[in-house]
């Protein structure tokens, strides 16, 4: 079976095609990034992108994602001209708000709000409390995720600018 991750083809085995997205990335393919969480769909650790739709990977089939278009925390950032990575504009107001406590919801937060941003490049802050209440955060960084997403929708309009 091929799966598209991050723009790139992978080739997994059919066996088994019931088992989920996120032990194939972490186990089968090395895409760590990918966090487990709950493996219940409900904490949001798991998030990847499928055909741009923020998606919990724990519950995922892999037999669903042929000819899918995936994207992990991995393909979040581009590669600029001069070949090295440029971060995503959520990856920057990540690092510039100091979201991270211990990390670990870190990339499912990262995807859910790169998902949203997609839809709706300018948020109001209830729209983005709202679209990112079902990724829990243990360590209770919820002031800061809702501020460094808003910081990362001023960045895209910045970038966009004509
Ligand atoms: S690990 Fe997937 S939603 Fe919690
Ligand atoms: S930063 Fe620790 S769980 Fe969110």
């Amino acid at each position: 079976m091929k799966l598209i991750i991050n723009e790139r083809e992978y080739e997994v085995s059919d066996e088994n095609p019931a088992r989920v997205l996120l032990w194939v990335l972490r186990d089968e393919l090395g895409l760590v990034g990918t966090r487990f969480g709950c493996g219940a769909g409900l904490c949001g650790a798991c998030t990847v992108h499928v055909n741009g739709v923020a998606t919990r990977a724990c519950i995922s089939p892999v037999s669903m994602m042929e000819g899918a278009r995936i994207r992990t925390v991995e393909g979040l950032a581009r590669t600029g001209p001069d070949g090295k990575p440029v971060l995503h504009p959520v990856q920057r107001a990540f690092l510039d708000v100091q979201v991270p406590q211990c990390g670990w919801c870190m990339s499912g937060q990262m995807m859910t709000a790169a998902a949203l941003l997609e839809q709706n490049p300018s948020p109001t802050p209830q729209q983005v409390v709202d679209a990112m209440s079902h990724n829990y955060c243990r360590c209770g960084t919820y002031c800061r995720i809702k501020k460094a997403v808003l910081s990362a929708a001023d960045k895209l309009a910045q970038e966009t600018k004509p």
